[in-house]
């Protein structure tokens, strides 16, 4: 069990339940990395210190370690609608910035270049889909440093979930730095006189803590509602919870991709359909980011890590949900 701060109980007391924080506790690792039994972390070969080994010798080999490391620097801003529900004429045009997988502390360099890139990007509030650290395991202060770069790259309002790279004493020094982390949780967000219910699931990932039932207690019948998670995994008991739309990460899109546009690996337990970009399961519209920032590798290939930019719109007759259209470009 991971050794809590002292304060974590009193932080978030109020907000969930003490059981619901002991529960992730218990699956932390002792020391506060976030490493589940032997059993669970043998299924992800994303954690195996050879896997990094093996891929690096075959990438250097090939000549190719550069060029995919030139490739994951290179941020593809796309922008989206997304339509829902009910939203009020105050929301039509509302930005929301997703980033997703920062893995911030890969080095010293990715939060300076990140912060650089979205500078100019105008959002009125921001969502973090989990993953905030790099490894599973270790210190969280070297990602706290590395978000002290970028926050102030950020809108005012930011929120975030976490991933199954992040540890829950993450979460004091998060809302320290003005980003709310929603923990099984929601939050209102008052946009003149409009309204929309943004909700947060803990990881569902490796953690399997996500509850998007008790995410959804208590939320206004009349608003539209979207989701944070950091994996699609959970999509099933979104929909079942009666969210309009989830966006999450996780995946990376795979973000090594072959010719034909095929991922090697997803990582995640569900169909490939929900793994990256548009999705529709039932009622339930979604979107998987390809992630910002790169895990196990520093490297990515025929997938570029991803600055969404989700606009708002209300539904149209002709329906609801993110429309498949949408632009990209490259942010240099
Ligand atoms: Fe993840």
């Amino acid at each position: 069990m991971a050794q809590e701060p002292p304060d974590l109980f009193a932080h978030l007391d109020g907000r969930v339940p003490a059981e619901q924080v002991r529960r992730r506790l218990d699956r932390e690792g002792p020391g506060g990395e976030p490493v589940v039994d032997w059993r669970h972390r043998r299924l992800h070969p994303e954690n195996w210190g050879v896997t990094r080994s093996m891929l690096t010798a075959v990438l250097r080999a090939t000549g190719l370690y550069e060029r995919g490391r030139r490739n994951a620097r290179r941020f593809r801003l796309r922008r989206r609608r997304l339509v829902l529900p009910g939203l009020a004429p105050a929301l039509d045009g509302y930005r929301l910035l997703q980033l997703s997988d920062l893995h911030l502390d890969v080095d010293h360099t990715f939060a300076r270049e990140l912060a650089r890139r979205i500078a100019g990007v105008t959002s009125d509030s921001c969502v973090i889909t989990g993953d905030f650290r790099f490894s599973t395991d270790g210190p969280i202060e070297p990602m706290l440093r590395a978000i002290d770069v970028l926050r102030p790259a950020l809108p005012q309002s930011v929120y975030a979930v976490l991933g199954n790279h992040d540890s829950i004493t993450m979460i004091p020094p998060l809302e320290a730095r003005g980003i709310r982390v929603l923990f099984n949780e929601s939050a209102l967000i008052h946009h003149q006189d409009g309204v929309l219910a943004l909700a947060g699931v803990d990881d569902p990932h490796y953690f399997d803590c996500a509850d998007p039932r008790r995410a959804a207690a208590g939320l206004p019948a009349d608003v539209p509602r979207l989701l944070l998670a950091h994996s699609p995994e959970c999509y099933v008991e979104a929909e079942e919870a009666g969210f309009d739309a989830m966006l999450c990460g996780h995946t990376h899109g795979g973000q090594i991709r072959l010719p034909g546009d095929v991922a090697v690996l997803t990582n995640a337990r569900c169909p490939r359909r929900y793994c990256h970009g548009a999705w529709r399961y039932r009622r339930l519209y979604g979107y998987t980011s390809a992630g910002t920032g790169s895990s196990v590798l520093d490297v990515r290939f025929n997938c570029p890590p991803e600055v969404l930019l989700h606009v708002l719109r209300p539904a149209s007759p002709q329906g609801v949900g993110l429309s498949s259209a949408d632009s990209g470009s490259i942010v240099r």
